[in-house]
């Protein structure tokens, strides 16, 4: 075990998207400009700042134009890449006026949360995802692609990884540069996700392939370290463990990002990421946000810069 751990990963931001989505209370936008701005100051990568789905399904994003057009409106030098959730093409059309240069389209593998989540069953989704990989392409505009309920469905239980497989190769094929793979319910287990990923494994480059863990049963971690062994080196994650999809019954927060780094940089594993200015996004979530948060690691670092 840990002979074959990679010397450094990539950890996406996800907070402000798959984070405030999931919040009762709406953040105003100073706030998630206030938040994304530390979160790129510790050095995060990749931030996904909103979500141009329909507002009246997901109300706390509902200023997605105008957290992207502050955005933009920063110097080149203190950006993060940012991208944002886009599901169809009428999230397109706002994403590219609001100027992002990346988007990330999501289906998920099991049909009655597809359904449940945008609308419309997986057969309905692929032709509606088309003209948005091809007016990406010709944009320039990079497209992320989310796999969800990769490890289980709220709805339907257990979901075939052979399903997973074959939805993310499809993805790939689309224009995809990177498949991440969502366990959107936090019901992974290790051997599970062993199991997942030698079948995905066996089809595609594990390059292309991203985890994107949920931690409502505390195995979130767990499943990462058997993604890195298997070679997995980007890995979603969110300030304070915030997030869940609100379609998803149960689903409650995503990985910590401070709980990830915490592991990656005690383990030898650079990340780029300053761990305690992470700690300061995370209390500025915890601060906009009025409440502790679910990440484990947050408050014990908080905690120890008092001693
Ligand atoms: P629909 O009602 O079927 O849409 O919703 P429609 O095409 O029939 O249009 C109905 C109305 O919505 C029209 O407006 C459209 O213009 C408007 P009206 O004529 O009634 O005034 N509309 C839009 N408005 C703004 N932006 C848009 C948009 N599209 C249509 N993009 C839709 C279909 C996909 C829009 C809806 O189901 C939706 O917004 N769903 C989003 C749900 C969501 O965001 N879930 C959480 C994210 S997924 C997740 O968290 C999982 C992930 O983290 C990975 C993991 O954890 O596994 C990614
Ligand atoms: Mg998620």
């Amino acid at each position: 075990m840990f002979d074959a751990l990679p010397p450094r990963v990539r950890v996406y931001e996800v907070g402000p998207r798959d984070g405030l989505q999931n919040e009762a209370a709406v953040v105003p936008t100073e706030g998630k400009l206030r938040l994304i701005g530390a979160l790129t100051a510790a050095g995060l990568p990749r931030i996904e700042i909103t979500s141009f789905v329909n507002p009246r399904w997901i109300p706390p994003l509902a200023d997605a134009e105008f957290v992207a057009q502050a955005l933009r409106a920063e110097p080149a030098a203190v950006r993060a890449r940012y991208t944002a959730l886009v599901p169809n093409e009428r999230g397109l059309d706002r994403a590219l006026a609001a100027g992002l240069g990346e988007v990330a389209v999501f289906m998920s593998a099991s049909e009655t949360h597809n359904r449940r989540n945008i609308n419309k069953s997986r057969e309905e989704t692929w032709p509606a995802f088309e003209p948005v990989f091809a007016r990406c392409a010709e944009a320039g505009v990079a497209v992320r692609a989310y796999v969800s309920t990769a490890w289980g469905c709220p709805y339907e239980g257990a979901v075939a990884p052979e399903v997973v497989r074959d939805v993310a190769a499809r993805l790939l094929a689309m224009g995809a540069y990177e498949i991440s793979l969502g366990d959107t319910i936090g019901v992974g287990t290790p051997l599970q996700t062993r199991r997942l990923l030698d079948v995905l494994l066996a089809a595609l480059p594990v390059e292309r392939l991203a985890m994107h863990m949920h931690d409502t049963r505390g195995t979130a971690l767990a499943n990462c370290l058997v993604g890195l062994e298997a070679g997995i080196t980007t890995f979603d994650a969110s300030v304070g463990g915030l997030g869940g999809c609100p379609y998803a019954p149960g689903a409650s927060g995503n990985l910590a990002t401070e709980d990830l780094v915490y592991l990656l940089h005690g383990m030898g594993i650079e990340t780029g990421i300053d761990l305690d200015r992470l700690v300061d996004a995370g209390l500025v979530a915890r601060d906009l946000l009025d409440r502790d948060l679910p990440g484990r690691a947050l408050a014990a670092l908080a905690a120890s810069r008092k001693h």
